[in-house]
Formats: C-alpha cells, structure tokens, sequence
C-alpha cells in the first residue's frame, strides 16, 4: 500500500469524506417503473456521439445494487454518499404527474444511506434534462426556469425531512457549453446563439433552485457546484495573460459571480454581451444572487493557455496536456496536484461561507486480478491532490469536505465506459463489485 503522506487527523473530525456519483451514469434500467428518455438516452443512442459505442442503459444497475453499493462506501469509512436524482423517473412528462414508483425508489436509496450511518448529500440536476422538455427548447426555452422549479418542489418536499444537505446544479459550465455550444455532450447542439440562453437560464434555475430548498427544507444545507480548474498564462507575454483571464472568466467566475450578486464578469460580458442581453430580462441580474451555505468546487487538472485567433470570441487555446511534462490521467488530463491548491485559494477570496470538493478523482486503465485492482496511480493522486487540499486548509481556506469522484466506476458521458474512476472497480458483463486498492487506502486513511 502506498506510503501515505497524510492523516485523518490533519483535516480535523468534522472535515466530511465522502463519494459521489451520478443518476445517468450509475443507475441503468432507463426505463424502469415508468422512467422516461432523458437527453442522455437520446443522445448515447445516436449513432458517432459516444467514443467506445456504449451507454447508460445498464450502466452499475445501481438501481437494483443501491444497498450493495452503500455497503461498500461504507466499507472505505466514508461518510457521505453524494448522488443525483434522475428528473425522468421523478416527473416523466417533465413537469405535471409525479411517478410514485421514482419517488419511492429515492426514499430506498435515501433510507438505505441513513441506516448505514452515512448523509445523503443530493444532486437535484446532474444533466439528464428530460428528452420531453429538450423538445421544446429545453435549457435555451426561459419555461425551464417553471419547470425546473416544479421539479425542485416535488423533491424536496418528498425528501426534505430525511435530506439535509441539497446541491442545486451540477457544473452549469459544463452542460450549457458541451451541451449547446459544443455539440459534445446531450442534447448536442451548437453555436453561441444556443449556448447564451441555456446559460442564462441554468444560472437563473440555480438560484431560482436554492429558494424553493429554502422554502421546502428546514435546516437545509444548500449549495451547488462548479466545474472548475486553475488556470495559467504559458509564459509572461501580455497577450498570454489577457487570454488566460478570458478562460478564467469563462470556466472558472461565470455562474459563482452572478450567485454572489456580482453580475456576470467582465470578461463575459465582453465576449458575449452582445448576445446575452438578448435573454437578461428586466430583474433577471437580482434574482442571479443567492445566499449559499455552501460551493462544491469540483476540479481535476490544470488550464495552461495561450493567445490564439481560434476559437473566435475566446481567442485562447490550452497547450496540450502531453505537451506539460507532466503525468497524465486516462482521459489525458494533467495530474497537477498544485492546481486544486491555487483553486481553493482563488475561491476563498469569494465571500463563501463553505467550500466542499464535492468532485475529484482520476480515471486510469485498472486491470483486475484473482479479485485485486492495484490502482497504485490512483493512490498516489490522491494522496498528492489531498495534501494540496490540506496545504490550502492549513493557510486558512474554509474548505469543509473531499467528495471523491466516483464511488464506481461508472457511465463517463461522451466517452463512455471505457473511463475508470472508481474506488470499486464494476465488471459490466457481471455487475460484480471489487472494492480497488485505492478505496482500501482511504479505508486505511479514514480509520485512524
Ligand atoms: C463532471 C461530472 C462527472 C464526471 C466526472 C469525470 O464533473 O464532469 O460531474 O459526472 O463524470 O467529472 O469527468
């Protein structure tokens, strides 16, 4: 077992460990009990969208295997288990009839954390959008703001007494730019004039989000989450450093801003003004702002940038990983441990009350034999990303919780289920469970 650099008791007892996952990417049976299509169905079941040609239909089946699962968190020590609702097994028309059958399957999985003494910390919208309300114009259509607040109602006042701590969206950043302007992600569409509405309007259901938890939940621990990464100018030229800002602005400021009542940044509103004041109504900049108990920051490399004419409006490209001298993950990800110290720094200077890493992890290529994954890699990312985060917590950094990504290996979007970033290794032929050496050593770590 790899040495480790770090203890249990440098982060403190109520620092809160824990796993995360996902309803599209862990659950399977897509259309179990009255689930409709969510764009995720849709779009891994057309044709060149997904890199390996697999899908979300089985997935872990974590839908049959939840106690097994919740066992096996248990197993490492863990002490939260972070998962997602599916909107498709909640309101399979989008909005209007409640599917009881996806209601109760939430309160097993909820009741099945509670009894093993773990939190279920909830993900209301991890990007399975149902395929019905993408039909009408999904995130680009303002209605989403109605729609999605009906569905944060039904479940929170289904889950409120049991659930405590609620997470709004997961990374906005994410599904509005792969989703609408890249083309990558579901629904898979592109182009500015996609993008500007679908973010407007997710920054508005963020917040809009957080009130009816608010409302519905007593004693509510609210938060919601940004993909985010540390970015860097590739050397001191003005032209670098201008475009490193613009990235920044980008990926890493533009929906904390707005939810701390700072209006969109500069730099957004430089680049895409001219098209987002088309979907800022009157109002709409005051009602961006909420007072969050919480950010989730979820990370895992490091943006290195430079100037470059493409892509227009960003003027900014990323040196390629392989090109940093650095190791890199199966995804071609940088392992860059110091990148999450600089990120928790920027994000303290926010007035945040908490900051959790409620995402991070790596994938790498595990092999499994006579019932042993020795992810050696995987621990020694770990231990190397966990002591930024204590050096970032030792310099003052409100930083209340680790959630690793993922509890198992799971769906990994447009890449499929090649990627592997659990701490359990999932044979799919077999939905057999192996807890890797990597979710032994944090049961090691945890147990101290
Ligand atoms: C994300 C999502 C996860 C991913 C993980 C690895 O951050 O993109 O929240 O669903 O699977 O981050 O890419």
């Amino acid at each position: 077992m790899s040495k480790k650099i770090i203890s249990l008791k440098d982060f403190g007892n109520d620092f809160k460990w824990g796993v995360a996952s996902a309803a599209y990417q862990i659950e399977g049976n897509h259309q179990a009990d009255g689930k409709s299509e969510s764009v995720w169905d849709r779009f891994s079941h057309t044709k060149g969208k997904i890199l390996d040609k697999t899908n979300g239909d089985d997935a872990c089946d974590f839908y049959n295997r939840y106690k097994e699962d919740i066992a096996n968190i248990k197993n490492m020590n863990m002490k939260v288990n972070r998962f997602s609702t599916s909107w498709t097994r909640i309101l399979p028309d989008g909005t209007g009839k409640v599917n009881q059958k996806g209601i109760d399957f939430y309160h097993k999985v909820i009741d099945a954390t509670l009894e093993a003494g773990l939190e279920p910390w909830i993900t209301l919208y991890h990007w399975d959008l149902p395929q019905i309300l993408e039909d009408k114009g999904g995130w680009k259509n303002r209605e989403i703001i109605k729609w999605f607040s009906e569905y944060v109602d039904v479940v929170t006042r289904n889950y409120g007494e049991k659930v405590k701590n609620w997470m709004v969206l997961n990374e906005p950043t994410i599904f509005t730019a792969a989703g609408y302007m890249l083309g990558v992600h579901a629904p898979g569409k592109k182009g500015i004039m996609n993008f500007m509405p679908a973010a407007h309007h997710a920054a508005m259901c963020q917040a809009e989000g957080a009130r009816i938890i608010r409302q519905n939940v007593s004693d509510a621990n609210i938060g919601t989450t940004f993909s985010a990464s540390h970015v860097e100018a590739v050397n001191d030229k003005e032209c670098n450093i201008k475009a490193a800002a613009r990235v920044d602005a980008l990926i890493n400021r533009m929906f904390i801003e707005p939810a701390l009542g700072m209006g969109y940044p500069a730099e957004v509103e430089k680049m895409f003004g001219r098209w987002m004041k088309k979907y800022i109504k009157e109002g709409d900049i005051a009602s961006l702002k909420f007072d969050f108990d919480f950010v989730g920051l979820q990370t895992y490399t490091r943006y290195l940038a430079k100037f470059c004419l493409f892509p227009p409006i960003l003027f900014a490209k990323e040196i390629a990983p392989k090109k940093r001298g650095n190791p890199t993950t199966d995804m071609g990800w940088e392992i860059y441990p110091d990148g999450i110290y600089h990120l928790l720094k920027k994000y303290s200077k926010y007035p945040i009350k908490n900051i959790y890493v409620t995402e991070n992890g790596c994938a790498f290529p595990d092999v499994i034999n006579n019932g042993v994954v020795n992810d050696e890699k995987r621990i020694e990312y770990f231990n190397d990303y966990l002591s930024a985060v204590l050096k970032a917590k030792n310099e003052g950094v409100n930083v209340k919780g680790y959630f690793v990504w993922s509890l198992i290996d799971n769906f990994e979007w447009a890449e499929g289920l090649r990627p592997r970033f659990g701490l359990v290794y999932c044979d799919y032929k077999t939905q057999q469970r192996t807890i890797k050496n990597s979710g032994l050593w944090f049961k090691e770590l945890l147990n101290e």
